[in-house]
Parts: structure tokens; C-alpha cells; sequence
């Protein structure tokens, strides 16, 4: 057994409130058209995320540079936002010791960092620029598109960098690009300067694309076992390939949630690890089910459920208390891990001290599990439905199945609420604004939307 759907509490028989059972077994037909839909775009070869863990050319291209470059580089640099830095960031969380990057080169066995660099604030860049020995950094410019602003800016500041550093003609030595096979700056970049470009496949999206390249080189540049990785996503696809509702944990999952939003109100949707390696999987999570599933439907309605990121036991002590007694507009999603590995024993002491005596001879793991199941237990008592996931531990294979679980799943909830799942068309005002203030030539058209806006109010200014 890998992963274990526990959806118990998301039901009537257990939760005031939860789903009912003639409605869940009236989903099952819903299920069987998305799930025919789904399997009809892969069959038209429009899902391409379903294909990498079998993909080999995703895998070789990525073994064969990363042991092309094995022992050169102390620091390996992402450059990339979005779909392309939540993925790397999360399995460099979930499959590295902690705090990976304060250790030793020894501590490392070898290995170099892993920082990713998603956002354009100054502060951040120079100071990470400023302390790496760029001699020793290889940069992973990672674009789906290709041309994405931050990125390219990232990129033009570091470029720069490294021809200062280095020289101009050993900067591409430090330089690796992942992008768009045919398509894009970057590809064309590459192509024009000699840089080595590693593919995501055309019809695999940012959000979807962390078992391509995007994700595999980091993993593997970090010394993360990214076949054990691919095998764990196979098998977790492998459970979904039925049309029967009980026989699909992707589909159970989508369908559970679907139902608790459209019938029972609940619009929010918080994932939540008991384990800090999976802290930084569910902000992968938000953002696969904020982007994919926040549209407007043909019909001109807007839809979509707001994906929210926890951690347990920490958030006890933080958004806890809103998911038992604020609004009922949410369910949980707990993980829970089985074997967290070494164990740490509580010692015995501070006996006759009410606070302290009871917590001897437990250990910190049995602490945590007892906690999540506490809090999945008063929360079904409060008549706030929540399931639990469980893994049996948080290696590459089981990581990879979770992957492969969240990105089926939100394909199905995409069929379920009527959207496409995979584009993202309401980013894109935002971008023709930003374009038109940086004097893009070709945003004329959103440079006269923009001066047409009401400029600040001095009513409203404080
Ligand atoms: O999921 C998506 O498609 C987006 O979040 C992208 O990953 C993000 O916008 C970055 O795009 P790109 O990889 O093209 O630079």
C-alpha cells in the first residue's frame, strides 16, 4: 500500500453537514464523464504531465547533463517563477535533509545548494548574487515560455554577472536553460549563443510540468533519486486509470471536494502536512489548484475553489482555530506520514508536573500523529469535514505519487467545475499593464487600457 485516502469525515454518517451518501453515489456518473474527458485530451495528446514518468527523453536529457556537470558547481541557482520554481522548491524541501543549504559540503556528501530565485525583488538577488562564488554556480533559467519578465530580467542581471565574473565566453558554461523545445526567447537563445536547453514538452504547462525537466534537474543536480520519483508518480497514475469513482483516488479526491463546494458551500480548500519536509508541497498544491481551477465558465460565470496551505502541528497554534470555528466554507486535507524515519524519544522527566509529566517516554513522531488525528477528530465534531491522506513516508517515490495524485486530480476538478484547467487567461491584463509601463513595443494597445484607468482619488487617500 503507497497512499490511503481516509475520506471518513467528509461524510454525513460522520459530520454534520458532510456529504451525503445518495449524493456521492449519484457523482459517480459525473466522475465517469470527466474522467472520459480527461482520458479523451490525453488521447489527443494535449495532457502531456500524464506521460513524463514514462517520458524517456525527459529522463535522459536530464541525467545525461547532470552528470555532465557532476563535481563543477557548488551552487546550483534556479531562475524561474510560477510553475517553474514551486515545483523545484518542493522537492528540494521534501527529499533534501533540513535546511539543506546551511550545511556542509561533507554534510552534503558533495552535492551542491539548491536556491531558487522566484521573484524580482532586488534585495533578494543581490544579496544571493553577492555571496556566491560565481565560479563555482551553475543557473538554471527555467521558462516554460520562454520570455516570462521576471525571469528574463533574472536572467539579464545574472548574464551580466557572470560575463564580469568570468568572462564572456565561459558564462554559457554556467548557464543551463530549460524551455520550450522549439518555441520561445529562450529556445532561440539557446540556439544562438551555444547555451545547452533541456525540454519541457509542448503540451506539458508550467503547473504540470515538475516531473519534466523543470523539476527533474534540480532534483537530480541535488542528488534526489528522480527514477524513484517517476516510478511513484506511474504508480499513483496507474490507480487512476478507472472510470469507477471508488476506484480512482485521483477521482475521489476531485469528486469529494467538488461536492463539498457546490453542495455544502465549502469554497476553501486547505491542504494540510502534518511533516515539515511537505510544507513547501502544499504551496505547490496552491498554486496547481488556484491557477488551474479559478475561471470564468463559458457561460460567464466565475467558479473556483481557494486552495489555502497549512502545516500541522504548527498551524494548531495559528489558522486552527478559523478551520473549527470561522466560517463553514472550508474542508481539510490532512497528510499524514507513517514513518518520519529516526524518531526522537521524549524523556521522562518532569513527572508530578501535570503539563510536562504525561509527555514522557512518547516520542516526537507519536506526538505529531496522535495531533493530527486530534485535530481531524474535533474538527469532524465542530461539522467541519476533512479527510486524510496517508504515506507511508516521505521519500521519491511516495513524493512523485503524491505529484501525480494532486495533478490528475485537478485535471478531473476542471471537467467537474466546467474549466479548462490548463491555461490561465486572467494573469494576462496584469502582464500587458506591466509590458506597457516598461515600454514594450508591441503593448500599445494595453498602454492606451491602462492611461484610460482613473488615476488615485485624493477622496480616498489617507
Ligand atoms: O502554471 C503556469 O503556467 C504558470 O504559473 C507559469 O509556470 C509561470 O507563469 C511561469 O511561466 P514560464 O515557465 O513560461 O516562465
Amino acid at each position: 500500500m503507497t497512499l490511503r485516502l481516509d475520506f471518513t469525515n467528509m461524510m454525513e454518517s460522520a459530520v454534520v453537514g458532510g456529504i451525503a451518501e445518495a449524493d456521492w453515489t449519484a457523482a459517480h456518473t459525473p466522475f465517469r464523464d470527466a474522467h472520459e474527458a480527461v482520458k479523451a485530451d490525453h488521447d489527443a495528446g494535449r495532457l502531456g504531465f500524464l506521460d513524463l514518468p514514462v517520458d524517456p527523453v525527459c529522463f535522459d536529457q536530464t541525467q545525461a547533463f547532470a552528470r555532465s556537470v557532476r563535481d563543477r558547481f557548488r551552487d546550483v541557482v534556479v531562475l524561474g517563477i510560477g510553475g517553474s520554481a514551486l515545483g523545484p522548491i518542493a522537492l528540494r524541501t521534501a527529499l533534501r535533509a533540513p535546511a539543506w543549504n546551511a550545511l556542509t559540503e561533507g554534510e552534503r556528501g558533495g552535492l551542491p545548494r539548491l536556491h531558487v530565485l522566484d521573484n524580482v525583488d532586488p534585495p533578494t538577488i543581490a544579496a544571493l548574487l553577492g555571496r556566491l562564488d560565481l565560479r563555482r554556480a551553475l543557473f538554471v533559467v527555467t521558462s516554460k515560455s520562454g520570455g516570462t519578465a521576471e525571469t528574463m530580467a533574472q536572467y539579464l542581471v545574472v548574464r551580466d554577472r557572470l560575463e564580469r565574473t568570468v568572462g564572456a565566453g565561459e558564462a554559457r558554461q554556467h548557464l543551463v536553460f530549460v524551455t520550450d523545445p522549439e518555441k520561445g526567447a529562450l529556445r532561440a537563445l539557446a540556439r544562438a549563443e551555444g547555451v545547452p536547453a533541456l525540454d519541457v514538452p509542448p503540451n506539458v504547462g508550467g503547473r504540470f510540468s515538475v516531473l519534466s525537466p523543470v523539476g527533474l534537474l534540480p532534483a537530480a543536480l541535488i542528488g534526489i533519486d528522480i527514477r524513484a520519483l517517476l516510478d511513484g508518480a506511474a504508480d499513483a497514475a496507474q490507480r487512476c486509470v478507472s472510470g469507477v469513482l471508488t476506484d480512482n483516488l485521483a477521482g475521489c479526491y476531485a469528486v469529494l471536494q467538488w461536492l463539498a463546494h457546490t453542495r455544502h458551500g465549502k469554497a476553501m480548500h486547505v491542504l494540510m502536512p502534518y511533516s515539515d519536509p511537505l510544507r513547501d508541497f502544499a504551496a505547490w498544491f496552491v498554486q496547481l489548484w488556484a491557477e488551474s481551477l479559478g475561471k470564468i465558465r463559458p457561460d460567464g460565470t466565475s467558479v473556483g475553489p481557494t486552495p489555502i496551505a497549512a502545516l500541522g502541528a504548527t498551524d494548531q497554534h495559528s489558522q486552527v482555530q478559523l478551520f473549527m470555528e470561522g466560517p463553514a466554507d472550508k474542508t481539510v486535507t490532512f497528510v499524514a506520514v507513517e514513518d518520519r524515519g529516526d524518531d526522537v524519544v521524549i524523556p521522562a522527566a518532569g513527572r508530578g508536573i501535570a503539563e510536562l509529566g504525561y509527555l514522557g517516554g512518547h516520542t516526537l513522531g507519536e506526538l505529531i500523529s496522535v495531533e493530527q488525528r486530534a485535530t481531524a477528530g474535533a474538527l469532524a465534531r465542530r461539522g467541519r469535514p476533512n479527510m486524510t491522506l496517508r504515506v507511508d513516508r516521505v521519500d521519491a517515490w511516495h513524493v512523485g505519487g503524491l505529484i501525480m495524485l494532486f495533478e490528475l486530480a485537478t485535471a478531473y476538478a476542471g471537467q467537474l467545475y466546467g474549466v479548462n484547467a490548463f491555461d490561465q487567461p486572467g494573469v494576462e491584463l496584469g502582464k500587458q499593464f506591466a509590458y506597457a509601463m516598461l515600454g514594450r513595443p508591441d503593448a500599445a494597445a494595453a498602454r492606451a487600457e491602462w492611461d484610460a484607468l482613473p488615476p488615485s482619488d485624493p477622496r480616498w487617500l489617507v
